[in-house]
């Protein structure tokens, strides 16, 4: 039996056919989806005035994780994250309301770890625990005490640890990897990048058109002011290289494959964090979702042509002696996995 699209084809005069297919496949097709899209992330994401319980979970996670990075900083700076500890303590109070099961919860628990170590690592410190006690209930701070430090906050782990990466089975090399923000002085080079870069291009993509693009920047000064745009890291020293990916949106073929480039290129993300990590390379995913401004700038600065999407960057270098990143619990697998059956 003909489908409704093969019988307008054959019964449509051939102009308004193409005209169809046009139109199907083009500009309009594409803002339609695009403002589809718009309207559903508007009615979900986690903005400020947001109340749903989902929400205010993931600001939740997001204001400890502030926190988290000021606790694994080398050069400790007593008194830090003012702002994100008072927006922590506003989004709890809002989760407890929201959520009355608020105590089961990984991301709650994390976020009173990740407090229990501020006051811990603060002992002595009158006026910052002062302001910690102006905030959080006294019952909290009594339990987060004895949270276990696996929960939240920071952890640590030695360069030696990852001699053996090369030869560690897929789960413990993927379970022992952990972003690393503060590298070792040495520099990198493109020699020893390379082997990582070749085994993320198994990645697979959408009918093996690999869209990625890769850029390793090993300028300082233009690592610097990439990510002075960038912002993400902040308040830590220079990391040897960094890595663009970006993905050439001029290998698809339909509007409906307009963010395949972000799935395609976050695909070889995630293999390229993992080979630098079987390398013995430490690394930190950094976003690249920016406003009009600071994408232009990115732009200018590094020459990134129209036709390129912004994906991630990726800070890149050798492991330091000793090194403390942020715990950053994951939530537990029932939280996410649906089983249709
Ligand atoms: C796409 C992406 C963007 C990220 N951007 C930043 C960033 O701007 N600054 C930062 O410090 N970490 C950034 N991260 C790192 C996350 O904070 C980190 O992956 C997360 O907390 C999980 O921790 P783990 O990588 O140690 O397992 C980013 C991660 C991803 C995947």
């Amino acid at each position: 039996m003909n489908s409704m699209k093969d019988t307008l084809k054959e019964t449509l005069p051939q102009p308004m056919v193409s005209f169809g297919k046009r139109v199907l496949n083009g500009y309009p097709s594409l803002i339609m989806s695009s403002l589809r899209e718009a309207r559903r992330f508007n009615k979900a994401y986690a903005k400020d005035s947001a109340t749903g319980a989902e929400q205010l979970e993931a600001r939740m996670v997001y204001f400890t994780h502030q926190i988290e990075k000021g606790l694994s900083h080398k050069q400790f700076r007593y008194g830090f994250g003012k702002k994100p500890l008072r927006n922590l303590s506003e989004v709890m109070a809002r989760y407890r309301k929201a959520n009355p099961d608020y105590e089961t919860r990984v991301s709650y628990v994390s976020a009173m770890a990740t407090v229990g170590e501020y006051v811990r690592r603060h002992a002595g410190h009158d006026a910052d625990l002062r302001y910690v006690s102006s905030l959080f209930p006294p019952d909290l701070l009594r339990s987060a005490e004895w949270i276990g430090h696996k929960e939240g906050g920071s952890l640590s782990f030695s360069r030696d640890e990852k001699r053996r990466n090369s030869t560690l089975p897929f789960r413990q090399l993927n379970e022992h990897r952990h972003s690393i923000r503060e590298f070792a002085e040495t520099p990198i080079t493109l020699a020893q990048l390379q082997p990582a870069i070749e085994s993320a291009m198994r990645t697979p993509s959408v009918c093996n058109r690999q869209p990625t693009r890769v850029r390793v920047i090993l300028n300082k000064d233009v690592i610097e002011k990439a990510l002075s745009i960038q912002g993400g890291l902040n308040g830590y020293p220079t990391p040897p290289a960094l890595i663009l990916l970006t993905a050439d949106n001029r290998v698809f073929m339909a509007p409906q494959e307009h963010n395949e480039g972000y799935t395609d290129a976050g695909l070889f993300g995630m293999n390229l964090l993992l080979a630098l990590e079987a390398e013995g390379i430490g690394s930190c995913p950094l976003n690249t979702m920016f406003r009009k401004g600071p994408e232009r700038a990115t732009r200018a600065l590094l020459g990134i042509p129209a036709n390129e999407s912004l994906v991630m960057y990726i800070a890149v270098g050798h492991f330091p002696e000793e090194c403390t990143t942020c715990v950053s619990r994951r939530l537990p697998a029932e939280d996410i996995v649906t089983v249709i059956e």
